[in-house]
């Protein structure tokens, strides 16, 4: 069989997850290669009442939440992902198992949380892109202040003291699974991507 390549980026909001899922599935593509990009949580309709519970337009109890979250990986993997890695595709997510035990660990016992998630498969290759708290803030700040929106439209997780406690436990869980890269994110988008580049470079033989 051949070998099959799932890679996951996952971080706190704006740490750049989606910028380098994307830059990395550009650059694979331009090498040639067949790449699926895709996210948690999803569009479908889980994925929709996830973003709603984020958004602070709906509620949920933190347990409810990760369940959610559960369920609507168990549709993405089985509809999307799985079938495109058995047809050779490298698939990339933006966001996976990882954030619900990092988000989700401020709210659900962790061990619990990786109970819920033993059946997913770990990635051949998950990149945490690790930047500081102010970092994350800054940039998800700025982004709010493009789209006309005001601090309190902040999503439910995007606070300091919240954020420190997730990325203490994305440091956490790295040490936990195999093949985790945690990556310096506060640096330039170029040179987060060169990082990551070298070391997908060493595994997949282009
Ligand atoms: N290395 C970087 N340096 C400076 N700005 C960056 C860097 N990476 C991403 N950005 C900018 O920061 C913002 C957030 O980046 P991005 O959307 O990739 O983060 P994210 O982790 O996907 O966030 P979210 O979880 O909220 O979707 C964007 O405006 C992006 O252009
Ligand atoms: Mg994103």
């Amino acid at each position: 069989m051949q070998r099959q390549w799932f890679v996951a980026f996952e971080g706190l909001d704006g740490s750049g997850t989606t910028t380098q899922s994307k830059l990395l599935a550009e650059f694979l593509r331009s090498e040639g290669v067949a790449v699926v990009l895709t996210k948690e949580p999803t569009e479908g309709f889980v994925g929709k009442r996830i973003r709603a519970v984020l958004r602070k337009q709906a509620t949920a109890t933190p347990l409810e939440l990760q369940q959610m979250f559960v369920a609507d990986r168990r549709e993405h993997m089985g509809n999307l992902v799985e079938p495109a890695l058995k047809s050779g595709k490298v698939v990339i997510t933006d966001r996976y198992m990882f954030s619900t035990l990092a988000f989700g660990g401020l709210g659900v016992d962790m061990e619990k949380l990786r109970a819920m998630n033993s059946a997913f498969r770990v990635p051949e290759m998950t990149f945490i892109i690790d930047v500081p708290p102010d970092t994350a803030l800054d940039r998800v700040h700025g982004r709010l202040a493009q789209s006309g929106k005001r601090r309190e439209d902040a999503e439910l997780f995007e606070e300091d003291g919240k954020l420190e406690r997730v990325r203490a436990n994305y440091l956490r869980v790295a040490k936990l699974y195999p093949n985790v890269h945690v990556i310096n994110g506060d640096r330039k988008k170029e040179e987060v991507e060169m990082d990551v580049r070298r070391i997908v470079l060493e595994k997949i033989k282009l």
